[in-house]
């Protein structure tokens, strides 16, 4: 059964600390690095993950039912800390695999050296080549889309066809954003970016500006709230914040807020995605690689996107409430361009009064 140890950011302690604190004796630690029983050759895989879903879970155990030889453990936390965490353990980090959430994040843990290249026929089979690095570094597990949400008492779905649709003046003191802190959004403008070209997207964002009339939203879920209570003509949301909402994950209230909400994928779709890659640090990459095999698989990979209502790497699931949302035209953007823009998207943001 595989071992789910969660921490927080006031957590994020090299393993040697941890080992003097409280929670070595209370058997919370991860082992160190790499713990083998020599006598069965048995090996132990270090999960650092961001996402924390109990379907996850049962995924790592049924890896571990076909591989009886490997133990997972799996701690979990916010993708800032697991990066923290892995550049202070460094060599002696016992995390094989990491996995994380949003372009930028799995960009950045390459760019600090945190994964390492693997060559896997089997991934290149199944991930699109826009969805994995180029030398094999990570790989997507699930795709998300982030699009805008429409309360169609105020704003005429038919309206928006396009992302640069939500600066239209006619959406004055109707459109709702998150901040420009979120590496969702910083994502969505790098996609602009490179799709219609820096001025452009300068223009789309003072244009989105105008519209705003009321704070920046912290988060997506109280964007859905607010477009579902009309507070909001429109907003732009990752599509699974409003599915665990009308699959009543967050009450009936929430779920009543949900169905007044209309989805609208633009073409293109801006897609993010979440994926996992082998440690530079690992001991075991072998298994750490057969690892990231197994939940790219089809079933697998299916069961990984549907625990948090994404979508697979190929084609759409058959969740219910994903299939009557229809489908979405994403384009050829790569996964890696996203991260490679976050930069000069974030700059874009702050100068053209994305708060
Ligand atoms: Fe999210």
């Amino acid at each position: 059964m595989p071992i789910v140890l969660k921490i927080d950011l006031k957590r994020v302690l090299p393993i040697s600390v941890l080992a003097l604190s409280g929670l070595a004796s209370s058997g919370l630690v991860l082992s160190p690095p790499h713990q083998t029983a020599h006598a069965q050759e048995k090996i132990t895989l270090g999960v650092y993950s961001a996402r924390h879903y109990n379907t996850d879970k049962e995924l790592y155990r049924e890896f571990e039912r076909q591989n009886p030889g490997i133990t997972i453990k799996v701690l979990e936390a916010k993708d800032k800390v697991l990066l923290k965490r892995l550049e202070s353990e460094g060599d002696n980090s016992p995390a094989d695999v990491l996995v994380l959430v949003d372009a930028a994040r799995l960009v950045k843990a390459s760019k600090l050296g945190l994964f390492r290249p693997s060559v896997s026929p089997t991934l290149q089979r199944l991930v699109p080549a826009n969805l994995r690095d180029p030398q094999g570094k990570w790989y997507a597990l699930t795709r998300r889309a982030r699009v805008p949400i429409v309360n169609p008492d105020i704003v005429d779905p038919a309206s928006i066809k396009s992302y640069a649709d939500l600066a239209n003046p006619a959406l004055k003191g109707k459109l709702c954003l998150r901040n420009r802190k979120s590496p969702y959004n910083q994502s969505l403008v790098a996609d602009q970016i490179i799709l219609r070209g820096e001025a452009a997207t300068a223009k789309w964002i003072r244009g989105m500006a105008n519209n705003v009339s009321q704070e920046f939203f912290p988060k997506d879920t109280p964007q859905v709230q607010a477009v579902g209570k009309g507070k909001c003509g429109v907003a732009v949301v990752n599509t699974y914040y409003v599915g665990r909402m009308l699959a009543g994950r967050k009450g009936a209230d929430n779920k009543a807020l949900a169905e007044k909400v209309k989805v609208v994928f633009p073409k293109p779709t801006h897609v993010n995605v979440s994926g996992a890659g082998v440690t530079a640090s690992s001991d075991n990459p072998q298994a750490a690689l057969k690892l990231i095999e197994f939940l790219a698989s089809p079933n697998a990979g299916k069961s990984y996107a549907a625990a948090n209502l994404e979508y697979p790497v190929k084609g759409f699931g058959n969740n219910p409430i994903l299939r009557s949302w229809g489908t979405f035209k994403a384009y050829g953007v790569s996964v890696e361009q996203l991260g490679a823009k976050n930069k000069q998207a974030q700059q874009l943001m702050k100068d053209n009064g994305w708060k």
